[in-house]
């Protein structure tokens, strides 16, 4: 299903690749700079909070917020060994430093893990995702 938000659309995992995604401890989470120096880096904090749409908090980040502030795109794989498949996601950030959502967030986070920073909410909301599994069909748009 397609959704018009603003100049974006946004599109919506199904099922299966939320199930998927809930089977992921730790993401890969790829930004670049505006010149498209890319930057990947290991992301424990990485939740679904809807159906298109994914939260990230910065408690350690440099590059990546450093990118996310002069480009917002952002890339994501979900594969780990119980996701019986892969998929990549893309989408565009916004960063959130005070706010309603900012608020929920660190309550997110100190519920969790109480010493965390918790310094920016990363909203990503998801344009489009590809299969990422090895086969004749990867690297197709599924979404
Ligand atoms: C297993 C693991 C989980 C991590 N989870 C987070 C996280 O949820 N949030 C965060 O800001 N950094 C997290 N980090 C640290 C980042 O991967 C990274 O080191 C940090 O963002 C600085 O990199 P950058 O300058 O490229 O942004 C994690 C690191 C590891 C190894």
């Amino acid at each position: 299903m397609l959704i018009i938000d603003g100049c974006d659309i946004m599109v919506k995992l199904d099922e299966e690749m939320k199930t998927a995604f809930s089977k992921v401890k730790i993401f890969p989470v790829a930004t670049a700079s505006k010149d498209g120096i890319p930057n990947v880096v290991p992301i424990g904090f990485c939740q679904l909070i809807d159906d298109d749409t994914i939260w990230i908090v910065d408690n350690f980040m440099s590059k990546s917020l450093a990118n996310l502030k002069e480009n917002p795109n952002v890339a994501i794989y979900v594969w780990g060994p119980d996701t019986g498949g892969c998929f990549q996601i893309k989408g565009k950030a916004i960063v959130i430093e005070s706010g309603e959502k900012f608020e929920k967030m660190k309550s997110i986070v100190h519920t969790a893990k109480p010493g965390l920073p918790a310094k920016t909410l990363i909203e990503v909301q998801i344009s489009n995702v590809f299969q990422c599994a090895p086969g004749p069909n990867a690297g197709q748009k599924l979404l």
